[in-house]
C-alpha cells in the first residue's frame, strides 16, 4: 500500500521523544510539556456534571453552541477593548484543531507558510500534513533575547507564500512582539496579500511592565486586535487549555471574519462535527467565572519564573531569554551544543524533564525549554537539580 508523502514523512516531535524516554521514571519533575500542575477547577467541572445530568449528549451545532459564542464575545470584547460579535467565534476541539482548520483554508500542496523560529512544532506539523511547505525563518538571538528580523521574514516570501504563522507571546522562547512589530508584520501581510494566522493563546501570561490598564480590562500582551482593520486577512486561534488549566478538555476556538463562518463550520463538520455540548457548558463557566483562577495562575507563573531564572543564572554557565510572556524558560548552557543529549542527561542525572531546542525548528538547537507553570517550591527544586548537573558539566 502506498501512503501519501505527508503520511510517510510525519515524525514524532523532539518533545515526544524525550518524554517517551523519561516517562515512568521515578521522581521526574516534568517541565517538558506546556501545561501546569493544576487540574481543572471544580467550579468548571461542575458545569459538565450539570449538563450530563440534564442529558445534553446529543449532536450540536458544528461551529459551537450559541451561548458559548456569546460568552466568547463577552470575554474577548472586554479583553481587547473592542466590540467583537458572537458571529466571529467558532468553537473547536482544541487550539490544535483550530490551527488545523485555519491551515486547511489557506495552505495545501504547493503552498508555503512562513513560520519564524524557534517555534512550537505542532504548527509546522499541521502545515506538513496538509502537504504545504513550512518555511522556517530563524530569528536572531543576541543580548539574551530573540529579535524579530523583518528583513529575513520578507526575504522568505515567494509567489507560493500564502500565510504567516505568528505566535506571540511565543512558545518556546517567551518572546512577545511589541505593537510596532505587530504593525510591521501586518504591513508585510498587506503588501504581499498574505493571511496571518495569529496564535495569541498565551496573551494573559505577559510579564513586561509596560501595560497601560484600560478601565477594568485585564492585563494582556499586545495583539493584532489592537491594530487590525476591516478587511485584514487575520484568523485568530485560541484555546481553553492554558488560562483555565483545561488541557485535557481539548477545547479551543477560532475568531475570524464572519464571511468565513460557513467554511469554518463545514470544515469542523467534516472533521469532528462539533464539540460535546457538556464540555462547551464548562467553557462558558470558565469564561464567565474564571477570572480569579487565571489571576492565580499568573501569580504562580510569575513567582516560579523569578525563582528558576535566578537559580539558573547563578550557575554563571547559562544564557537565556528573559521571557516577556508565556510560561517557558528557554536557555542554553555555555559549551554544550547538543540539547537533545543534554535533555536525556537531565532526565538521568537531575530527574528533570525538559524539551530540547532541536524540537522547535531552526535557530534554537542549543537551547532547552522548561515549562514553569507549576508549584514554585517544585520549580525551585527542579532548578537546583539542573544547576547541580550544570555545575558538573
Ligand atoms: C503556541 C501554541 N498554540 C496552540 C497550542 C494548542 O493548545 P491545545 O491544542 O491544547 O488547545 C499550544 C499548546 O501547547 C501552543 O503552545
Amino acid at each position: 500500500m502506498r501512503l501519501r508523502p505527508e503520511a510517510s514523512n510525519s515524525q514524532l516531535s523532539g518533545i515526544g521523544e524525550v518524554r517517551l524516554y523519561g516517562r515512568g521514571k521515578e521522581g521526574i519533575i516534568p517541565l517538558w510539556v506546556g501545561e501546569g500542575d493544576l487540574s481543572t477547577p471544580e467550579f468548571i467541572n461542575n458545569a459538565v456534571r450539570d449538563s450530563l445530568a440534564k442529558g445534553e449528549t446529543f449532536y450540536n451545532y458544528s461551529g459551537g453552541e450559541p451561548a458559548l459564542k456569546e460568552a466568547l464575545a463577552r470575554y474577548a470584547s472586554k479583553l481587547y477593548g473592542r466590540a467583537l460579535k458572537a458571529n466571529r467565534f467558532y468553537v473547536t476541539g482544541s487550539g490544535m484543531q483550530a490551527l488545523q482548520v485555519c491551515f486547511s483554508m489557506v495552505a495545501g500542496v504547493g503552498d508555503e507558510v512562513i513560520v519564524p523560529t524557534p517555534a512550537w512544532p505542532n504548527a509546522a506539523g499541521a502545515i506538513q500534513v496538509r502537504g504545504a511547505k513550512t518555511v522556517m525563518v530563524p530569528m536572531p538571538f543576541g543580548n539574551n533575547a530573540y529579535t524579530l528580523d523583518m528583513e529575513r521574514l520578507e526575504a522568505a516570501v515567494t509567489p507560493r507564500t500564502t500565510c504567516l504563522f505568528i505566535n506571540t507571546p511565543a512558545n518556546p522562547t517567551g518572546t512577545v512582539a511589541t505593537l510596532e512589530e505587530l504593525k510591521a508584520i501586518l504591513a508585510l501581510a498587506r503588501k504581499h496579500n498574505l493571511w496571518i494566522i495569529a496564535d495569541e493563546i498565551y496573551s494573559r501570561f505577559y510579564w513586561r511592565g509596560d501595560v497601560q490598564k484600560r478601565n477594568d480590562a485585564p492585563v494582556r500582551a499586545p495583539s493584532f486586535q489592537d491594530i487590525r482593520e476591516e478587511g485584514d486577512k487575520i484568523m485568530f486561534v485560541n484555546t481553553f487549555s492554558k488560562n483555565w488549566a483545561m488541557t485535557g478538555y481539548r477545547m479551543g476556538w477560532i475568531e475570524a471574519d464572519p464571511s468565513l463562518g460557513g467554511i469554518i463550520e463545514n470544515f469542523i463538520q467534516v472533521s469532528t462535527s462539533g464539540s460535546p455540548l457538556f464540555l462547551q457548558r464548562a467553557c462558558i463557566t470558565a469564561l464567565d467565572e474564571g477570572e480569579s483562577f487565571i489571576q492565580h495562575q499568573i501569580e504562580k507563573a510569575k513567582a516560579s519564573r523569578a525563582v528558576m531564572s535566578k537559580i539558573l543564572k547563578a550557575t554563571g554557565r547559562v544564557r537565556m531569554v528573559e521571557p516577556d510572556g508565556a510560561f517557558y524558560l528557554f536557555f542554553k548552557v555555555d559549551g554544550v551544543s547538543d540539547s537533545r543529549k543534554l535533555a536525556f542527561k537531565f532526565i538521568d542525572e537531575a530527574k528533570v524533564g525538559l524539551a530540547p531546542g532541536t524540537a522547535f525548528g531552526t535557530g534554537g538547537d542549543e537551547f532547552l525549554r522548561a515549562c514553569y507553570l507549576r508549584d514554585t517550591a517544585q520549580v525551585e527544586e527542579a532548578a537546583n537539580r539542573l544547576a547541580e548537573v550544570i555545575g558538573r558539566l
